[in-house]
Parts: structure tokens; sequence; C-alpha cells
């Protein structure tokens, strides 16, 4: 039988930055310390905080703030390292750092997580201390937690998000709104919800970051954000919007994950989405990530995926776990592991339908041709629908839309549509998600 705990009489977490989300964390650990010290056994106490600039003003009074990182990671009275600085360098150092001094790591680092967290979770194990990152992904919504517990009997088959709040309110406001792109991001960084440079979201690599941690956990193999396909929003005309409409479909920037026949296809691209679908209808900067299992069937995780008290929420959440098993003097438990080694399919092998929006010379036969470059490679048409003309110009605009393909031949048929001396412009391709 183990000896009983010696009992704690509190546990000291410490802060690597302390901005948006970690001046919440601080703020909370105050606020509600009552409810926390209950909930562990003893007080959860707040040790020390890393920021880079000392002059900033802060909540907490100065005698908290160091900006030696050595104050904390060599700091033994720490149990929980919070890290919330952002960006990889020099965070992962930092993490590394403090898992092999055997301290507990809280992160919200999606970045360090998504190129990182096998090799992290790794070393945790053999240190034995725990690494929780709920607040990576989703924020405020509980999904890493599930992932790693609730759902762990399913056989999991798929993964569909929009991750991404930035890109999804701007999304919202074309379709809603029928403003251009330019427009509806100018508006999003009015409001805050859009950084100064904000290529890291509206290119996609925000969600493929946060994909890449759902995929590695719900599939158990390892999965980087360079094995990801991403494509951002920057393209999307607000007639796409007003025509997808029309056929029944929103315009979502979708993560996908999918697994079959011992491989993993894992995307990230704005898709077409039948508005009948739950996931068509999160709107504005609201998150959801829709997990199918053998057993559990769809289930849909929503909420808030981002702003300081909901990533709080997440933090805290892993914090109080952590605190909870360092006063009942519990070992973690050792790790999943990551080792199903599955393969990552190209998205070439990608089988979709597919929207098509073509600016034509408006004139008899270019339909035919059209059709013969598509049926040459496989690509059946669903339905065609001519839209607006322009006499002057003597072009037309149509709509394609086509029966499930493969998109590498979709790819080539691009290509020689480009070259067709009657079409003028491919104006748009988007693939069309169907359940
Ligand atoms: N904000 C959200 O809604 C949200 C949601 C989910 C996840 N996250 C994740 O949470 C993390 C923190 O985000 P945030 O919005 O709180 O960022 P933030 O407001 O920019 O805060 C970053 C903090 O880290 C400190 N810091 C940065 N680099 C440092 C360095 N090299 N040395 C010492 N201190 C350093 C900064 O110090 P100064 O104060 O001196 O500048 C600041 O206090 C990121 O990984 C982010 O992706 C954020």
């Amino acid at each position: 039988m183990m000896a009983p705990a010696s009992p704690r009489r509190e546990i000291l977490v410490s802060l690597l930055g302390l901005g948006v989300v970690g001046s919440g964390i601080a703020s909370v650990l105050q606020s509600k310390k009552s409810l926390f010290a209950s909930l562990v056994g003893c007080p959860l106490v707040l040790r020390r905080a890393l920021v880079r600039d000392p002059g900033k003003p802060r909540l907490i009074p100065n005698s908290f703030i160091t900006t030696n990182p050595e104050d904390i990671l060599g700091d033994r009275a720490t149990d929980i390292v919070v890290e919330v600085m952002g960006e990889e360098h020099p965070a992962l150092e930092y993490v590394q750092q403090a898992i092999s001094a055997e301290k507990h790591v809280v992160t919200a680092n999606k970045e360090i997580m998504a190129k990182h967290g096998p090799d992290l979770l790794k070393l945790a194990s053999q240190k034995e201390v725990q690494l929780l990152f709920e607040a990576s992904v989703g924020a405020g919504i509980p999904i890493i937690a599930p992932l790693q517990r609730d759902l762990l009997g399913n056989n999991i088959a798929s993964i569909r998000a929009i991750i991404n709040g930035t890109t999804n309110y701007i999304l919202t406001k074309m379709a809603n709104e029928g403003q251009d792109f330019a427009t509806a991001l100018r508006q999003a960084q009015e409001l805050g919800y859009a950084e100064a440079n904000p290529a890291n979201d509206v290119e996609g690599h925000d969600a493929a970051y946060k994909l890449a941690i759902l995929a590695t956990l719900a599939f158990r193999t390892k999965v980087y954000p360079s094995d990801i396909h991403c494509e951002g929003i920057t393209r999307l005309a607000p007639k796409d919007f007003r025509y997808a409409q029309e056929f029944g479909y929103a315009i979502k920037l979708l993560a996908i994950g999918r697994k079959s026949n011992g491989a993993v296809q894992v995307t990230v691209y704005p898709a077409l989405v039948p508005r009948d679908e739950i996931i068509a209808k999160v709107d504005g900067v609201f998150n959801a990530i829709e997990i199918k299992g053998d057993l559990s069937g769809p289930v849909l995780f929503h909420g808030m995926g981002a702003g300081s008290l909901p990533t709080t929420s997440a933090v805290l959440g892993d914090v109080i776990s952590i605190a909870r098993n360092i006063a009942a003097g519990a070992r973690p438990a050792p790790w999943l592991g990551m080792d199903h080694g599955l393969n990552i399919k190209p998205v070439t092998q990608l089988q979709t339908r597919c929207y098509l929006r073509l600016l034509v010379a408006d004139r008899p036969g270019v339909l035919a041709q059209i059709a013969h470059i598509l049926g040459d490679r496989q690509i059946s048409i669903a339905s065609v629908i001519q839209k607006d003309a322009d006499p002057k110009e003597g072009t037309a605009e149509i709509v394609i839309m086509t029966h499930p393909s493969l998109e590498a031949a979709i790819q080539d048929a691009l290509v020689r549509l480009n070259e067709l001396a009657v079409v003028k412009k491919v104006a748009s391709f988007l693939r069309v998600e169907s359940t």
C-alpha cells in the first residue's frame, strides 16, 4: 500500500508571460482563491510572473514580476509553471527546462505543441511530471481533455473543425453583409479580432497548428503542421458567398482530419458546407470541433475560441487538475503514446466534390469544351448554372458543381481550363464538404 502523501501547505504557480491570458490567470487565482483551495485541498498561490517589459503597468504587485526566466525555471519552490508567452522561441526552451527540472507545466501555446508536442510529452513522461495544454486549441472549449480521456475507447474516424475565430468572423461578415475580404478584415482588426499582421490567421496556419494537435491526439499518430495541406481565405469573393447560398451552402474555413485504410488526410481550406449542418451555423468568433468516434458517433464541441477569460478557464482547469494530483501525492499516468505510425495521405488523393466559377466567352459551344476537359479526367458534372452575363465584354459567368472526383484530376483540369481560349479566367475553385 502507498504511504499517504504528507499534506501540502500550498501549491505554487509561476507564470511565464503576463499578457492577455497571463493577467486573466493572475487575477482569477486571486478572485477565486477560496474555491480553488477547496477544490485542491490547499491554497493555489501565485509565486512569480515573467515579463519582457518591467515598466508596463500590471494588475499584480511588482514584487511578483521578474524579467529573469531563471527566477522561475531555477526556483525549487515553484510546483507548476504556466507558459503563456506565445511564439516558438524561447517558450520551447523554457518549457523543456521546466520539465527537465521536474516541474509540471501547463501551456496555451499551439505553436510549440503542434511542432514539438510529442517530444515534450515524452520528456514529461520520462520526468514523471504532467504537461497539459487544454488552452492550445479552442481556448475555453474543452477538447484536449475529452480526446485524452472521455473518447479514448473510440476509434476516431474524423475531425472537422472551425478553429480560427478571426477567419470565421471575416467569413460571417462576407456572407451576411456582402463585404469583400479587405473590408471584413479591416473591421476585424478595428474590433481587435485580427492582428495587425493577420497572415497567420487568414492564410490558415493558425488552424493548421491546432489541427496538428487534434489529429495527433485523435489518431494517436504524429501529425505535424508541415503534413497539413493548408489554404487560406484571401482569394474568396463576395459572389462566391452569394452563389453558395443559392446552392444551399455556407463557406467555412475547415480544418479536417480523416483516417481511412491506415492513413490520415489532414487539410485546412475554405469549403462549401451544407447549410443544414450544425457546423455551417457556427458564426462570428465562435469555434466548433466535431469528432466522429465509432462508439460516440458525431460529437460537437462549441464555444469561445479566444479571449482572456475563456483561455484562463482552460488553463486553470489544467492547473487545478495537476494541483489535485500533487496534493493527493498521485503519480501521473504513463504517457498514452502516439505510436500508431499512420501514413499521411497527400491532398492529391482527396476525393471531393467541387464548385467552380468560370468567366467565359459568351458564345455557343463553350460549355462543350469545358465538359470535354472535365470528362476526360473522370470529373462528372452535377449541375451548371449560367450567372451574370456582361454583353459589353462578351463574357458570361458559369458555376459548375461536380460529383466527387480525385483532387489530382481536378487540379490538372484547372490548368487545362485556364489554357482554353474561351475561358477568360477560372475565378474560383472551392471544395464542397459532405458528411
Ligand atoms: N489571447 C487569446 O485569446 C488566446 C487564446 C488561446 C491561446 N492563447 C495563447 O496564449 C499565449 C499567450 O497569449 P496572450 O494573448 O496572452 O499573449 P500576449 O498578450 O502577447 O502576452 C505575452 C506575455 O508574454 C511575455 N513575453 C513574451 N515574450 C517574452 C520573452 N521572450 N521573455 C519574457 N516575457 C515574454 C510578454 O511580456 P510583456 O508583458 O512585457 O510584453 C507578455 O506578458 C499564446 O501562446 C497564445 O497563442 C491566447
